[in-house]
C-alpha cells in the first residue's frame, strides 16, 4: 500500500530542492503525498535533529550519533511514515537508512552491518521502493551546502556540525553510496545532480511517474501493455 520514495545524496547535492519540486508535481496529479525528513520530520526528530547538527555539540561518540539517527527514524516510522502508507499516500523522504550507512558505517567507519542491524531492529527493516541518489561533482555539492548553511546560520539556525568534516570523511560517505547502489540496483536509481535544476526535476518526475504506474498507484497510460 502507498509508495515509500526516498532521496539520498551528499549534502549539497540537489536532494531537497527536487523533493519539492517533485511532490508539487504530483500533487498537481491528485495524488496524495507525505513530505518528512531525517534527521526530524517528528517534533521529537526535530529536538534530535538540533543536537546532532548543532555545531556547539562535541565528543558525540559515533555509536552514540548511530542510535540518535535511529531513535529519529523509529519515531518518524510511527509517527508519520507507516501512517500515511497505510492510507495510501505517497511518501518522499530525505534521506533514511543509506544515510546512515552512508555517514555512520562509511563516514565515521563504523561498517555496515552494524547499521543493517541496527536497521533491521529500530525500523523493522522497511525498505524504500525506490530510492534515488542524486550524485553531483563532490566539491560544487560540499560548497552549495556550505552556502545554504551560512544562509541559515545567519537566520539563526546552526545545523554546521557535520561541515567540519574534512574531504577525507565525505570521499568516505560518497563511496558508501555508491556501493548501497551497487548492492541494491533494483532499489537504488543514481541520478546526474550535475545538471539544471529542471533537467534533473524532467528525470526524475519521469522515472517516478513509470515507476508509480508498475506499481498501480498512477493508472496505467492508455494503451500501456496492449499490443
Ligand atoms: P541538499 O538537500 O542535497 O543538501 P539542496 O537542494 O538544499 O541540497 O541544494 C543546495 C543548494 O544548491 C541550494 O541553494 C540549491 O538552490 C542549489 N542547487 C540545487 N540543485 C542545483 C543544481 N542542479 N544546480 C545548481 N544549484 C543547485
Ligand atoms: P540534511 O539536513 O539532509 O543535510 P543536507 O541538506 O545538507 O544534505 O542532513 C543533515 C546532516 O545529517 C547531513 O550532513 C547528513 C547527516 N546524516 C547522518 O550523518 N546520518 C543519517 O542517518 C542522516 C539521516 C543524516
Amino acid at each position: 500500500m502507498g509508495f515509500f520514495l526516498t532521496f539520498e545524496g551528499l549534502d549539497g547535492s540537489g536532494k531537497s530542492t527536487q523533493l519539492r519540486k517533485l511532490a508539487e508535481h504530483l500533487q498537481s496529479q491528485g495524488l496524495a503525498i507525505t513530505v518528512t525528513r531525517q534527521p526530524g520530520g517528528t517534533h521529537l526528530g526535530d529536538r534530535v535533529r538540533g543536537l546532532i547538527l548543532d555545531s556547539k555539540t562535541e565528543h558525540l561518540d559515533p555509536r552514540t550519533e548511530l542510535g540518535l539517527m535511529f531513535s529519529d527514524r523509529a519515531q518518524c516510522i510511527a509517527e508519520v511514515i507507516a501512517p500515511a502508507l497505510h492510507g495510501g499516500n505517497v511518501v518522499l523522504c530525505d534521506r533514511f537508512t543509506d544515510s546512515t550507512e552512508a555517514y555512520q558505517g562509511g563516514g565515521r567507519q563504523l561498517g555496515s552491518e552494524i547499521v543493517l542491524r541496527m536497521h533491521e531492529t529500530m525500523c523493522g527493516g522497511l525498505q524504500p521502493d525506490l530510492t534515488l541518489l542524486l550524485l553531483a561533482d563532490f566539491d560544487k555539492s560540499l560548497a552549495r551546502a556550505r552556502r545554504r548553511n551560512n544562509r541559515t546560520a545567519a537566520a539563526g539556525q546552526d545545523e554546521g556540525r557535520f561541515e567540519r568534516e574534512d574531504a577525507d570523511f565525505y570521499r568516505r560517505v560518497y563511496d558508501k553510496y555508491r556501493e548501497v547502489a551497487g548492492r541494491e540496483p533494483n532499489r537504488v536509481v543514481i541520478i546526474d545532480g550535475d545538471r539544471s535544476i529542471e533537467t534533473v526535476h524532467r528525470e526524475i518526475s519521469d522515472l517516478v511517474e513509470s515507476k508509480l504506474r508498475t506499481a498501480g498507484v498512477l493508472p496505467a497510460l492508455p494503451g500501456a501493455g496492449v499490443r
